[in-house]
């Protein structure tokens, strides 16, 4: 059989009249035989199909070799394309030629094995067809995000994951030996995107983030990517439309686009289609007020955690805007409010069924001698952001952008319990292989 000659297996389906004869390959998702009778399972990158081999059509040597195809073997079929009742989707291919292009050794993975077991065999394991529905939403979830940027004239940059500061504050980055002097893996291309903004006005970066914080929570990975927005002269009330449109748009495009992957992972695509914008809006004294009633030991200052986030939004439906955040809590670019000091022009907008926060986002403080006192507060030295605070002496404008943590969005739109299995290969504080 010559390359050029193979259909992918969704063609059995859509395509091909029953008795066509089709030539398929693709790796075995379920063998057994009985009867001088041979069926397989059998999984290319566009569906899954039943092909049935007997012992007389293949002749003995054929058959034999088939019938020893491992689980994940890979093999290479002629037949004719059948109506069948009792096959999936009531097609099977019925083979004239099997030909094994490699048998495989028996197959590790199968029902019931620990959580551990299946993370050291990853590599394996991103071939289930669970695995395949949720990475093959997560990549029309970036296609969505690219496309609507695309639409709203947002350019994409390529900011770099090798720096010399730590940008976020510095407690919580990678860091390394760079030629003798540290070096940290980025944990945000926000202070980038600034810069870029400037020739650009409108950018976004999808890169990842590295955070060595030793959560081991259901929500954090030491690695993760981040979709990361900057726009200039973008108010506090422009930011929060911005996000609930690029929200509604791209969940919207999700449900259409893939409704039987999400069907398969627990989410109905009516759920993401009941999604609409306006999302609700609390100030985060609001939230503690809440918070109070429900019981919560909160007060103005407290930081919002995993269970805090769970309360404000196990009911809804829709993701909740918490804005003006205490000054003290978040990062030392964000925008001191005009009317009220205490708190920054920020808001983290949380998922809904208790999935918490998805995105951060704020307006850039532009006032140098206010980014300096909080690059103080911190703890971090001022003259390694010299180079950032030139970006408020040449041209300084108001802007504002977002950081959005995509599997974390995964894992609310798929309803999975663990961040862990929104991304092939998880990095977590006791994990880095495989
Ligand atoms: O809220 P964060 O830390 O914000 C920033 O990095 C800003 N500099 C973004 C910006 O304005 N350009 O991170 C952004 C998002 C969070 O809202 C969360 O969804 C996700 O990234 N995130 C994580 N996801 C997985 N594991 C972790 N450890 C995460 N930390 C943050
Ligand atoms: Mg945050």
């Amino acid at each position: 059989m010559s390359p050029g000659d193979f259909v992918p297996i969704s063609r059995v389906f859509a395509s091909e009249a029953p008795g066509t004869t089709v030539r398929i390959r693709g790796w075995v998702l379920r063998t057994r035989s009985s009867g001088g009778i041979l069926f397989f399972l059998l999984r290319d990158r566009s569906g899954v199909v039943q092909v049935t081999g007997r012992r007389d059509a293949l002749g003995d040597a054929a058959f034999d070799a088939a019938e020893h195809v491992q689980i994940e073997g890979s093999v290479a079929v002629e037949g004719v394309v059948a109506e069948d009742r009792r096959a999936l989707d009531g097609r099977e291919v019925r083979a004239s030629r099997i030909d094994v292009i490699d048998a495989g050794e028996p197959f590790p993975i199968f029902t019931d094995q620990t959580e551990e077991f299946l993370l050291d065999q990853r590599h394996l394991a991103i071939r289930s067809q669970e695995s395949v529905a949720i990475f093959r939403v997560k990549a029309e979830l970036l296609r969505a995000f690219r496309e609507f940027f695309d639409r709203e004239e947002v350019v994409e940059m390529t900011p770099p994951i090798l720096t010399g500061n730590a940008a976020e504050g510095g407690a919580e980055a990678f860091q390394f030996d760079y030629f003798g002097r540290p070096g940290y893996l980025s944990q945000t291309a926000q202070l980038y995107l600034e810069a870029l903004l400037f020739p650009h006005e409108r950018v976004y970066a999808l890169t990842p983030s590295f955070r060595a914080e030793k959560s081991r929570t259901p929500r954090h990975l030491t690695e993760f990517l981040n979709l990361e927005v900057e726009l200039a002269w973008c108010d506090f009330a422009d930011l929060l439309i911005f996000i609930e449109r690029m929200m509604v748009d791209v969940l919207h495009a999700v449900a259409e686009r893939r409704p039987k992957e999400l069907t398969s992972l627990g989410r109905p695509p009516e759920e993401l289609l009941a999604i609409r914008a306006p999302f609700e809006r609390i100030r985060y004294s609001e939230a503690i007020d809440r918070l109070t009633k429900l019981g919560f030991p909160v007060h103005f200052g407290s930081d919002l955690g995993t269970a805090e986030e769970r309360a404000l939004t196990l009911e809804s439906k829709n993701p909740l805007f918490v804005t003006h955040y205490p000054r003290e809590l978040k990062a030392f670019y964000m925008l001191q409010s005009r009317d009220d000091p205490r708190a920054v022009e920020a808001a983290d907008l949380l998922g809904p069924e208790g999935y918490g926060e998805i995105i951060g986002a704020s307006c850039r403080e532009t006032d140098i001698a206010r980014i300096k006192e909080r690059i103080t507060q911190i703890g971090a030295k001022v003259d390694e952001y010299e180079w950032y605070l030139d970006l408020r002496r040449h041209g300084n404008i108001p802007h504002a952008g977002f950081g959005l943590g995509v599997e974390r969005v995964v894992r609310w739109v798929l309803r999975r319990e663990h961040i862990r299995d929104t991304t092939p290969f998880p990095r977590t504080p006791s994990r880095h292989t495989p």
